[in-house]
Formats: structure tokens, sequence, C-alpha cells
């Protein structure tokens, strides 16, 4: 069942200045009001050969997060940017980016394997207290068969392994060989290549919900508890993924780099709502899922690189697709596990999970200028077959079959095996409505959609 958040209850928590008119505006870099800078400038503004930039026309002013006078498990938190549009930027599931004056309701989400479902209630610390003893008692097994499926430092690729060396003399022949590689990829492919990087850049975000989970999280910073060691390390692996796309990317030119680093702002500004209510099990069912999907999604970006004659990019793509498989089989470890010690409550949480559907990491992805950003991305990448409503049934049906679900007894209530049956059923289902919106949308005309990624050229959706 899922609801929408009442907004009326919920308390609307205003995370930027006040609203202003544009002519005011206009005069607050030059006023003493340091809140609200002239212009924002990302990272590209500093290596552009025409910094400093022109401010836009209208700029977009930085947020300023304000947390929520009191927490609250049904706080839909808003952030608005001054002057106009005034568009709310962090959504909950479901809820799209919309002018903060118009008046109805969010429109229903988009189908297809990223679409953002619509809002769950935000609960809270749903796991029973006495259930963190479960993962207390999983340290040691985590310090053997967690930890050791991280690289040692020394071991890892990095990013400069895949690009030109910039100190070497040879950087501006090796510069212009990515470039008439990239040449051979066609726009599409870079829409759904930055909408992975923006994907993987909002790593700020993932850490942090990892931290939110009962009985996991790193109290310190630094702890050395296995949950937290795992933790660190996963994020540090993690780092380069979007490290290494956003160079490659930068040194192509097929992208506006400027929107892009905006998207990856606006994203890690906005967040993300998976739905995982501060609960391991359910937290945990959600990264077995993602890393599989990344998986898939990054194994297929290869593919088409190499396809395109873009072999290194191919090899870039499939290292970064081997760093998700390794993590998905950590994560599907310790779900194993949990379905072992508790396994009432853990297939109840793979079916709560399934029932929500798995939101997208990325699914608030705004530019500050396309109000369905998420969805168009998500378009391309299903029309690419770079990750595709069939993909999710896969997914589903590899977790199923992996977890053995088709075949656990023991230790299980009614609700248990209700919860089992169905989602054990529902790979086949969703296959079959995947089958249905594909006959649909053969019927449809094609739909041309501008992406400020790839200088308002536009994509078919
Ligand atoms: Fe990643
Ligand atoms: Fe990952």
């Amino acid at each position: 069942m899922v609801e929408f958040i009442d907004r009326r209850r919920a308390p609307k928590v205003q995370l930027s200045p006040p609203r202003r008119s544009p002519a005011k505006h206009a005069d607050a870099g030059n006023s003493t009001n340091q809140q609200v800078p002239r212009t924002e400038q990302t990272p590209t503004d500093f290596v552009s050969p025409d910094f400093p930039r022109k401010p836009p026309a209208k700029p977009l002013h930085p947020p300023v997060f304000r947390p929520p006078a009191k927490p609250t498990a049904h706080a839909t938190i808003q952030l608005v940017a001054p002057p106009s549009p005034g568009f709310i930027y962090t959504r909950r599931a479901g809820v799209r980016c919309r002018p903060l004056h118009s008046h109805p309701p969010p429109p229903p989400p988009a189908s297809g394997p990223y679409a953002a479902q619509p809002t769950q209630r935000a609960r809270c610390n749903s796991m029973p207290p006495e259930k963190a003893e479960v993962f207390r008692s999983l340290e040691g097994w985590a310090a053997r068969s967690l930890l050791p499926l991280l690289k040692p430092v020394e071991e890892c690729w990095q990013p400069a392994d895949f690009l030109p060396d910039s100190s070497s003399e040879m950087f501006g022949h090796e510069v212009r060989e990515l470039r008439a590689r990239a040449a051979g990829l066609p726009d599409e492919y870079f829409v759904v290549l930055v909408g992975d990087m923006v994907t993987e850049e909002a790593l700020p975000t993932y850490q942090t919900m990892i931290n939110t989970l009962d009985g996991v999280r790193d109290e310190t910073g630094a702890s050395n508890c296995p949950w937290a060691v795992w933790t660190r390390a996963w994020t540090a692996e993690e780092n380069r993924h979007g490290d290494i796309l956003g160079k490659y990317m930068y040194l192509s030119g097929r992208v506006d780099m400027r929107m892009v680093e905006k998207t990856v702002q606006y994203l890690i500004g906005s967040g993300m709502d998976p739905g995982t209510e501060n609960n391991p099990y359910l937290g945990f069912v959600y990264t077995s899922f993602q890393e599989r999907a990344t998986a898939v999604s990054h194994g297929n970006t290869a593919r088409l690189a190499r396809a395109h004659g873009d072999d290194v990019l191919a090899r870039a793509c499939g290292t970064i697709a081997a760093d998700e498989k390794r993590h998905e089989t950590a994560y599907g470890r310790i779900v194993e596990q949990l379905l072992q010690l508790d396994p009432e409550g853990a297939v109840l949480a793979v079916a709560d999970m399934m029932r929500k559907r798995i939101t997208m990491p990325a699914h608030l992805m705004h530019d500050g200028r396309d109000m369905d950003l998420f969805e168009h991305f998500a378009a391309v990448a299903q029309r690419l077959g770079v990750y595709t409503a069939r993909d999710y049934a896969d997914i589903v049906e590899f977790l199923v079959k992996r977890w053995k679900l088709e075949t656990l007894e023991s230790g299980l209530s009614g609700e248990g095996r209700r919860a089992r049956d169905f989602v054990c059923g529902l790979a086949p289902r969703m296959r079959r409505a995947a089958e249905r919106a594909e006959d649909r949308a053969k019927k449809d005309e094609p739909r041309m959609v501008k992406f400020s990624w790839i200088f308002d050229r536009e994509a078919v959706v």
C-alpha cells in the first residue's frame, strides 16, 4: 500500500533564503548578504579558457541547508531556490520537481525500472531494537566474510590508469585520441553515461543512507566495527566510479560539463528516499538489488562503447561493473546470513522492499531546467538497452534464486510464507508488464527531448 504524504500535515521546512524579486536579487552579490552569492561556479569554470564565466542571466543560487527544527518521521523537506521559478528541489519519491505556485497534486510516477514510486509514508527506526543484536552477533562473520571482499588500495585500479597522463609530453596526443574515439559514440549514449556518472557522484548520499541504518552505522566516523570499516572502504572504492566517468567526459568535449556539474550538485542537495526506514534488513536488501542494477548498467555501457569503437571507455565501464559485482556479492551475503538467523524478518524485508519497488538512487535528479530529467534519462537508458524493465525483473529473479527463497520453509509464519510467495511470483508478473509496456511503446510516436547535458540537443525517449 502506498500513500502520498499529506502535505497539509507534513511540516515543510524551507531550506534556503526567502524568495525575493529578481530585481532585488540581481544586487545580492554586491550587498553584504553573503548567503546569496552572485553566481555559483562549478569545477569546470576554473579550467575553462573563458573563465571567469559571465553570470547566467537568471542565476540559480546555491541552496542553504537548514535542518528541520524538530526531527519528524513525516517531514517533507523542501528546498526553495530563489529567485524564480522556485522549484521544490527535494522531492519525496514519486513527487516530481514542480513550481511552488502550481497547486495540482503531483503527477503519477512514470513507469519503467527507474521510476520513482508514489511516496511511502516515511517510517523511521522500524527495526525492533532487540534485533540490533542480530547485527552485533554477525560482527565476527562480517570481519571474516565481508571485509575480504574489499580490495587492498595498492591493488585497486585508479581513474588515472585509463586516462591520458597530464604529466606526459604525449598528453595532448592522448587527449586527441580519446576525443577521436568519443566522436564515434552517439548523443544518446552520452545521455546515459552522464546519468550513470551523476548517479555515482551522489556517493555522499549513499554513505549517509547506509549510516542511517540502526545497528551497523559508523558511530564515530572512524569506528573499528566491521560494519563501519566495510562502509567506509566501500565508499572509497565507489568514489572512483564517478571520478573516472567525469574526467573522461570532460576530456571528450561531448557534454556540457557545467550542466552535468550542476546536476550533481542538485542531486547531492536533494538526497534520496529509498524507503529503508533506518532498518538494516531493508537497507541490505536495497543495496543487494542496487549493486546488481549498477553492474548491469555499467556492463551495458561497456558493451555499447566497444560496439562504437571506444575500447578504452569499454574497459573503464567494464572495470566499474566488476567492482559493482563484488559489492553485490557482499550485500547479498549479508541478506543470506539474515535469512539463516531470522528467516521471517528477512523474507518480510525482501517483500517489503519489492512491494515499494526499488527506487533508483538518483530518482531526485534535476539540472535546473528539465522537470522530468530522471524519467527522460531512464527512458533513454531503456531505449538503448542499458537498463530496462526486463533487467529489473531479471534482478528480482536472480535474488530469489540466490537467496533460495523458493525452498525457504523453516522459521516462517503464515505471513512469512505469503511474503515469500509474493516475492517468488514477482519476476514473471513484471516481465508480462514489461512486454505490455514495450508493445504500447512501439505504437507511440518517438518523442524527442532536449538534454542540457548535450548542449540542448535532442534525444529520443
Ligand atoms: Fe558505483
Ligand atoms: Fe556500487
